[in-house]
């Protein structure tokens, strides 16, 4: 077994392609895809490595910062291997490869990911002292199946809440837009808490969610009791897919919770889009969490989940 560095050759990138491919045929990649993606992110992969057996490519490693996360001092490790070479150690030696050469100094987290169905993956991150910290679907709702009359009869009736779409309010009420904005910044900030999230000044919100491109004031549903705003559940039409809307912020003030007012916010959202003409919902996020439970009670089915795992760095001392 011989490890060397990714050398970008047309090879090497066939060869991650191929082993990408066989492990996730449902999402398959290209070269071109993979270049791209190198290109757009350089800092993705800061260490790629190569694992050969007789000179053939048995499997990849690759670590990186998480960026994504937002906290600096993350080191995001991922590896694959050729699926008829598992479980002969070639995992574990590439892991321990990348671990001798991660800048320790400044990283304390190492982080992983694999997705639910992958025994293997799974199975390996915890053998090496991972732990899960969340997990993330992509589901969907098909709109045709959808039947609000059907559904609502067997939720709880949150009355005295009554529901409207935001675009009539924006008629009705004359400080629509500070209450909008009021729900809107404090279920985001509760979403990224214990992150402190500032309010958009009025002008800030205006320009980044009601002009945002995919905003619609019709897929926007609002609850109150009496005069005052309870809820809001927002949907935006997807860029990818004309025919589709994406669930983008649900939130219920803390007092009405436990009462099926998000339930119901989502049954007029859901019955709003099918009425404008949209085939179906997206939704990505925790299965487990309250929303994922209220979204596949009203149909949605769910891909398998991609599960965060993390540990100390190893050699970190923290
Ligand atoms: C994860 C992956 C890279 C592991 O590669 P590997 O070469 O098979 O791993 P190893 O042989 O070093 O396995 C080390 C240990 O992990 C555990 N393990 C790995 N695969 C397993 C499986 N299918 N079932 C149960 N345990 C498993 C075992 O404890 C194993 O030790 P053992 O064989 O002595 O019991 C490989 O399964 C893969 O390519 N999966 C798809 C990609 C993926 O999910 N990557 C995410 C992880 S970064």
């Amino acid at each position: 077994m011989h490890l060397r560095d990714f050398d970008n050759s047309d090879a090497d990138y066939r060869a991650l392609v191929e082993l990408e491919n066989q492990t996730w045929p449902d999402t398959p990649t290209t070269v071109e895809a993979q270049r791209e993606m190198a290109a757009a992110r350089p800092d993705i992969r800061w260490n790629q490595r190569v694992c050969e057996i007789d000179g053939s490519v048995a499997g990849f490693g690759s670590c990186g910062e998480a960026f994504w996360l937002g906290e600096p001092g993350i080191l995001h490790v991922y590896i694959v291997v050729k699926p008829a070479l598992r479980r002969q150690g070639i995992g574990s030696r590439i892991l321990r490869d990348l671990l001798d050469r991660a800048p320790t100094t400044t990283m304390h987290t190492l982080n992983s990911a694999s997705r639910e169905d992958q025994a293997g993956g799974m199975q390996f991150l915890q053998t090496h002292g991972f732990a899960e910290t969340g997990r993330d679907a992509d589901s969907e709702l098909d709109l045709a199946e959808f039947d609000i009359v059907r559904l609502a009869e067997t939720c709880k009736d949150p009355s005295p809440a009554r529901f409207r779409p935001l675009a009539p309010l924006t008629e009705s009420c004359a400080d629509w837009m500070e209450r909008f904005r009021d729900l809107a910044h404090r279920f985001q900030a509760e979403a990224v808490a214990p992150e402190p999230l500032d309010k958009p000044s009025p002008r800030q919100f205006a320009e980044e969610h009601l002009n945002a491109r995919d905003f619609s004031p019709y897929l926007c549903w609002i609850a109150l009791d009496g005069s005052d705003w309870i809820g809001m559940t927002e949907l935006r039409a997807s860029a990818d897919d004309n025919m589709a809307v994406e669930a983008f912020r649900t939130g219920v003030n803390r007092t009405w919770r436990g009462h099926g007012v998000a339930t119901a916010l989502k049954l007029h959202a859901f019955g709003s889009a099918k009425a404008q003409g949209f085939a179906k919902v997206l939704a990505y996020g925790d299965p487990n969490s309250s929303i994922g439970h209220i979204h596949r009670r009203l149909g949605f089915t769910f891909q398998p989940a991609w599960v965060g795992m993390q540990q100390p760095l190893p050699s970190s001392g923290r």
